[in-house]
């Protein structure tokens, strides 16, 4: 779990610290996703820049009835990643589930929106479940699960990591369940930049949060302000990197787990990279292939009219 005080345990600290002694080094994306993080993403998504948000809100604004249409009705309707639960207040009136269940890893933030989420539904019940996706997920409660994935969340794993992922969904909602997924599409390249480099900087805010955030996790003396935000579109692997870049050479130390074997701290020379995600982008028939390899089937596709972004619906097979 990722909130502001909540400490991992030793194996979690030891995968974070492996990545960062990496030739490559990385860190996983999910650590954006503290107090701060999460509030900051907020302000990203009603950025002039940040086309996927209001793309994604649009389509589903237009398409509500068709999609529940599509969807039926009396569903549990589970959405991972669920953060300010914003997207499904499009779906809730014409879908009437009978529960909605929203996971995330940062619980605290997740637990203030269902209260306000609650407070505008009351009549549908909702459960928010603190939860790693990346786990094996907690039991769900009971009946016809219809999965709801916004966010083009799924571009941040490989592709591969993506299939297996949505195939452990397929799985785990059983015969009968469906997946609702927005899916970022490829588009031009200078959109796909500006859309990561917006000029107020609040991206690159939320990309050196993940700093402190590591500070906090593994004990480690970060300086923000000797790195800076990096995010281009890398055309041949389809998809955003994000990075920070070390501004000079300078050397970090952390905590690593007794026992551990690990080194406790590496330096970065000026200009080395840290790689904090990868936000990959489908075709529509990458996307719909994409989905048919996780076991879904009779896919079903809305999107806008300037082909930017789609919402997808597809059921187990
Ligand atoms: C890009 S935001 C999208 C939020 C929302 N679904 C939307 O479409 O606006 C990603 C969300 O996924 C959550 N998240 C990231 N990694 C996660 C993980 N491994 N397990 C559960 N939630 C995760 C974050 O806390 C955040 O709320």
């Amino acid at each position: 779990m990722t909130d502001d005080y909540c400490s991992p345990g030793a194996e979690e600290r030891a995968q974070i610290i492996r990545r960062l002694l990496d030739a490559q080094p990385s860190v996983s994306p999910t650590y954006f996703y503290d107090r701060t993080g999460s509030r900051l993403f907020e302000v990203i998504a009603v950025l002039d820049e940040y086309y996927p948000t209001a793309t994604e809100h649009a389509i589903l604004r237009r398409h509500a009835a068709d999609i529940a249409a599509a969807a039926g009705p009396r569903a549990v309707l589970a959405e991972p990643g669920a953060g300010s639960c914003e997207k499904v207040r499009h779906l809730l009136p014409a879908i009437a589930p009978e529960r909605y269940v929203a996971l995330d890893v940062s619980a605290e933030f997740l637990e203030s929106a269902l209260q306000s989420l609650r407070r505008d539904f009351p009549h549908i019940a909702m459960t928010a479940a603190a939860a790693d996706i990346s786990l094996p997920l907690p039991p769900l409660p009971a009946g016809r699960r219809l999965w709801f994935y916004p966010g083009s969340s799924i571009g941040n794993f490989s592709p591969e990591q993506a299939r297996s992922l949505l195939s452990e969904w397929r799985a785990h909602g059983g015969d009968d369940c469906a997946l609702l997924i927005g899916i970022d599409l490829v588009k031009d390249t200078a959109l796909l930049d500006a859309a990561y480099n917006d000029a107020l900087g609040v991206t690159a805010a939320f990309n050196l949060n993940l700093l402190r955030h590591l500070n906090r996790l593994i004990g480690s003396d970060f300086r923000p302000q000797q790195w800076e935000h990096v995010a281009f579109y890398n055309a041949a692997a389809a998809r955003i990197e994000m990075h920070l870049r070390a501004r000079e050479a300078l050397a970090v130390r952390w905590d690593s787990p007794p026992g551990s074997g690990l080194a406790d701290g590496r330096r970065f020379a000026a200009g080395d990279l840290l790689h904090t995600e990868n936000s990959y982008k489908y075709s529509l028939q990458g996307a719909d292939a994409l989905l048919r390899s996780a076991g879904f089937d009779d896919v079903r596709v809305w999107t806008d009219e300037r082909g930017w972004f789609g919402v997808f619906l597809a059921s187990a097979g």
